[in-house]
C-alpha cells in the first residue's frame, strides 16, 4: 500500500478537501486497493470536527465524496508510517520538517510543487480568505498531478 497524508493547519478546510479530492482520483483510475489516503492538521483546535462548510459545499457541488472526514493532528509516526506527506504551504512544511527532526520520514512536499505553473507556491488558507473555489481548482490541479507522479514513481 502507498500511503498518502494531505497536511494543513486545522485539519478543517484545505487537507480534508485535499484527502477527498485525491481519493476520488484515485478511485476513479481504479487504484483504491493500492493507494491509502489521509489527512491531519498540525493544529490541535478542530480534532474530531468534520470539515468546515465551505469545504463540504464545493465538495458535494463537484459531487466528491466526504463522509468520513474527521479533523485529527499530525503526530510523528506519522511521518512514518504515511510515504507521501503533502503541505499546503510553507508554514505546515516547516512545522512538519521540526517534527522530524533529523529522523527518517516519508517524503515532505508542499502541494504546488505539483503545480509548476501556479502563480503562488502555497494554497491560501479560505479559513481566512472565504475563498474556497480558488482553493478547490488548486486542490484539484496538485491531487491530479501528485497521482501522475505517485503513478510513475510506484510503477502502478
Ligand atoms: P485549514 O484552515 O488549515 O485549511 O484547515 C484553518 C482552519 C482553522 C484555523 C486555521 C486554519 N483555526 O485557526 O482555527
Amino acid at each position: 500500500m502507498v500511503n498518502v497524508l494531505f497536511v494543513c493547519l486545522g485539519n478543517i478546510c484545505r487537507s480534508p478537501m485535499a484527502e477527498a479530492v485525491f481519493r476520488n482520483e484515485v478511485k476513479e483510475a481504479g487504484l483504491d486497493h493500492l493507494i491509502y489516503t489521509d489527512s491531519a492538521g498540525t493544529g490541535n483546535w478542530h480534532i474530531g470536527k468534520r470539515p468546515h462548510e465551505g469545504t463540504l459545499e464545493i465538495l458535494d457541488k463537484n459531487q466528491v465524496d466526504h463522509t468520513k472526514i474527521t479533523a485529527r493532528q499530525v503526530g510523528e509516526k506519522d511521518l512514518t508510517d504515511f510515504d507521501y506527506i503533502i503541505a499546503m504551504d510553507a508554514s505546515n512544511l516547516g512545522n512538519l520538517n521540526r517534527l522530524k527532526g533529523s529522523n527518517k520520514s516519508g517524503e515532505i512536499f508542499r502541494l504546488l510543487d505539483f503545480v509548476p505553473e501556479a502563480i503562488t507556491e502555497d494554497v491560501p488558507d479560505p479559513y481566512f480568505t472565504g475563498n474556497f473555489n480558488e482553493v478547490y481548482e488548486m486542490v484539484e490541479k496538485g491531487c491530479a498531478n501528485l497521482l501522475t507522479y505517485i503513478r510513475k514513481n510506484e510503477n502502478i
